[in-house]
Formats: C-alpha cells, sequence, structure tokens
C-alpha cells in the first residue's frame, strides 16, 4: 500500500473522488503510481494500490496537461504493463464527465455545493414556472385516434387532414417544415413572404396543439434564415408559449456541416456588420398542459446509456446523405427521429408527423413499435414513405421471420 499517510494526515477523504480501477499490483505498478503521486499536488490527486485496486483519488485536475504528460510518458516507457495502467488511468478519468470548472481545471468534488439554493422550492413559488401557460384551458380527456388514421401515410395539405383528428388523441408531434428558403420542393411553394409563411404554418399548429393529448408533445426541427435575419425557432417558441403550451427545451442539432459559405463574411475583418455562420439547427420542445406524459413504465424502451447521452441536450449527428436517393432535397436523418421518438414517447403511443416528406419519422416510429400518421402534401413524397415502410416491414420479415404488427 502507498500513500495511505497523506490520507491520514490530511483525513480528507471526503474531498476526493475515489475512483478505481482492477489492476494487478505488482512492484512495477506500485512503482510507477509512485512516481505518477509525486508528480502531481497531493491536493488535487494521488493514487494507492491495495489488493489488485489501484485508486485515484482525484480532487481537480487541469486534464489537457494531465493528458499530455501521461502520454509524453507512455512514449518513453519500455514496459507494457506501465504503458497499460497509465491508458486505463488516463481513460478512467476521460470518462469522469460530472465536473465543474475552475479556470483551466476540472473540479470533481463540491463543485455543485456553489449552486445549491437556499428555500430553492419557495423561490420557485415565488418566481413562478412557465407562468406563461399556466391559465389554459386544455382538457385532460384524451380520446382515441379513429383507426382509418392509424399507420397511414396521407396525401393532403395538413390544414385540413388535421381538421379531421380528435382533441387530445395524438402522444408526440415530430416534424421539420419547410423552411422557406426557396428549396425545390414537389408540390409547395418554398419562399414566400414571411407573413403568409408564418400565418400558414401557425394554422396548421393551431390543429398539432389541439390534437396533442393532455401531456402529448410537439418537437418541431427548425433552422433560421440567418440571412434573411428571421429567427424562425424564436417567432415559433413565442407562437407555442403564446397559446399555452410549455416550453420543454431546446435541442441543438449540431450537423458539423461547413458546407455554409466561406466567402459569406459579411463585413470581411470589420465589425461594421459581420455575418455569423451555423452548423447547426434546433428542435424546439413542448409539452401541453403538463411536463409529464404517462404511459407504462414498461413500454419505455430508452437504455440508460442512451438516456444519459440524450438528454445533454446537443446531439451530434451527420446530416441525412440520402437525399438524392430519395428525391427529396430536405430530410432529417433516421438518428434524430430515434432520438426525439424514444426519449419523449413510449412503445404503442401515436405519433405524428403533418410534413412527413419522404417518411423519416414514420418510418422510424413504427421500427420502433410506436402507432404513426404521416401527411404531406406531395403525392410522390408520401409514395416513397410507403415504400420505405414496406422495406422495413420486409427487412423486419428476412430478420425476424415474422410479420410485424
Ligand atoms: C422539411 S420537409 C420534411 C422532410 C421530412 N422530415 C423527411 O425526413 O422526409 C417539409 C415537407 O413539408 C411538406 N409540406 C409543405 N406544405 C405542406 C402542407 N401544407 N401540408 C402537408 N405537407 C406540406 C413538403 O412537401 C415537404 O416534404
Amino acid at each position: 500500500m502507498i500513500l495511505t499517510e497523506v490520507l491520514k494526515k490530511h483525513q480528507m477523504r471526503k474531498e476526493y473522488k475515489l475512483v478505481t480501477i482492477v489492476y494487478p499490483t505488482h512492484n512495477d505498478i506500485i512503482e510507477e503510481l509512485n512516481w505518477l503521486s509525486t508528480r502531481y499536488s497531493k491536493e488535487d490527486i494521488f493514487f494507492e494500490a491495495e489488493k489488485d485496486i489501484v485508486k485515484i483519488y482525484l480532487n481537480q485536475l487541469d486534464f489537457s496537461l494531465f493528458k499530455n504528460d501521461i502520454w509524453q510518458r507512455i512514449s518513453g516507457l519500455t514496459n507494457e504493463n506501465k504503458k497499460q495502467l497509465l491508458q486505463e488511468i488516463l481513460q478512467k478519468i476521460e470518462n469522469i464527465k460530472s465536473y465543474g470548472l475552475k479556470g483551466k481545471k476540472r473540479v470533481y468534488v463540491g463543485y455543485d455545493k456553489e449552486r445549491k439554493v437556499k428555500g430553492r422550492k419557495l423561490k420557485e413559488i415565488i418566481r413562478g414556472e412557465y407562468y406563461y401557460a399556466k391559465n389554459h384551458n386544455f382538457s385532460r380527456v384524451n380520446n382515441e385516434v379513429p383507426k382509418e388514421f392509424v399507420n397511414k401515410i396521407i396525401v393532403g395539405d395538413s390544414e385540413e387532414i388535421l381538421k379531421q383528428l380528435p382533441d387530445n388523441s395524438i402522444d408526440l408531434i415530430f416534424t421539420s417544415p419547410p423552411y422557406n428558403f426557396g428549396l425545390d420542393y414537389k408540390n409547395h411553394e418554398d419562399g414566400v413572404n414571411w407573413d403568409e409563411y408564418f400565418k400558414k404554418l401557425f394554422r396548421i399548429f393551431k390543429e398539432c396543439i389541439r390534437i396533442l393529448k393532455y401531456g402529448g408533445r410537439i418537437v418541431v426541427n427548425v433552422q433560421p434564415l440567418f440571412s434573411d435575419y428571421i429567427p424562425i425557432h424564436h417567432i415559433i417558441s413565442n407562437f407555442f408559449m403564446e397559446n399555452k403550451l410549455i416550453w420543454k427545451g431546446e435541442i441543438l442539432w449540431e450537423k458539423h456541416n461547413y458546407n455554409c459559405k466561406y466567402t459569406a463574411w459579411g463585413s470581411w475583418k470589420s465589425p461594421s456588420n459581420p455575418y455569423l455562420k451555423y452548423t447547426w439547427e434546433f428542435l424546439e420542445v413542448f409539452s401541453k398542459g403538463t411536463l409529464k406524459h404517462s404511459g407504462d413504465p414498461k413500454n419505455a424502451d430508452i437504455t440508460a446509456d442512451e438516456f444519459k447521452k440524450w438528454v445533454y441536450a446537443k446531439w451530434d449527428i451527420a446530416p441525412e446523405n440520402n437525399m438524392k436517393k430519395y428525391g427529396h432535397p430536405a430530410m432529417f436523418p433516421e438518428e434524430l427521429a430515434e432520438r426525439v421518438i424514444k426519449l419523449f414517447s413510449f412503445r404503442g403511443d401515436i405519433v405524428l408527423d403533418p410534413f412527413n416528406g419522404v417518411g423519416t419519422t414514420t418510418v422510424v416510429a413504427k421500427k420502433l413499435g410506436r402507432r404513426y400518421i404521416g401527411i404531406d402534401i406531395s403525392e410522390e413524397y408520401c409514395k416513397k414513405a410507403e415504400e420505405r415502410l414496406k422495406l422495413s416491414k420486409k427487412l423486419c420479415l428476412s430478420l425476424f421471420g415474422k410479420q410485424e404488427d
């Protein structure tokens, strides 16, 4: 055992985060841990070995410095055992995602204490959470969608089709409306006057709010037309809040899309009018009536790892690269739909997309055991959506040898 005297001396066990690695603790390992422990301030980090367990006591660390240091050490070592130990230590510390920041250092203990607010509950009441959505008139009585609409792709204008659905009947709406960028859609003029655009969009969204269940969610994926200085994500959010929906949050879909014009600087090297560029899109998330969506816990299919990863609201997902194949200019990738559907709905729930395009939402909803409704104004896109659904059925048959419901 090494360095227990440090613990005894400081009697600070509670001020360290203890991280352990199961590792055979031969003499050369002890030697390496001793080297590590003398290298860094004991107040920040130190190491122990006990019965094949390597213990790392972490308080705070300039991680990038540590990483460089360790890699330098590894490159100078010939002992494979020592090298592997150092790599494992590095990996273990890198994997710790909960820490605070103090200057360049990651702080592993007590970092959340400062943020604690005394009398938080009372203060919340005084502030009034989502005050803008409080005095709504939404009914709490949910209804079933008539069978003829379930698991259907419907050609038509959503403003008209949605009127045929009952109030409070849809669990999750996930959609991406046309952004009015001037894209070449089949049956839709994309690039109208903004006033006209929003009036039409909001007539459709009004219907969406009506058909959402009490506790249902609507998630809207949008990308502002920055060159027109129209913050469509804010305008849409204001609309939903004015209509008494609760803003549940915003997800940044980081596409790492550096296709945006590098030459469009606005004013090159001058503060006179620089032009900001974006490699991401937004997903605005709203709830109707209450933040909680009821469902049987048995029907929650998100794994612990997915949940932990996806509740961090910045999602790195590459853009869809099959748009040519499907003949649609503005699809989102299946992974985006998968995350939204698993995070915000239960298996068996009914998922609707009023701007379904070639059916990404509906095909993913089907794969994930949700019921679906997809509406698009273009017959051609709806045919593609049907083909994708059939293909996923065939895939399922060949993989599992059984018919899906
Ligand atoms: C951004 S795209 C959606 C693409 C879809 N997320 C996908 O991955 O295939 C918007 C879609 O809205 C459709 N659309 C436009 N106006 C519509 C309306 N009034 N009713 C229904 N669909 C409409 C367009 O045809 C287009 O396919």
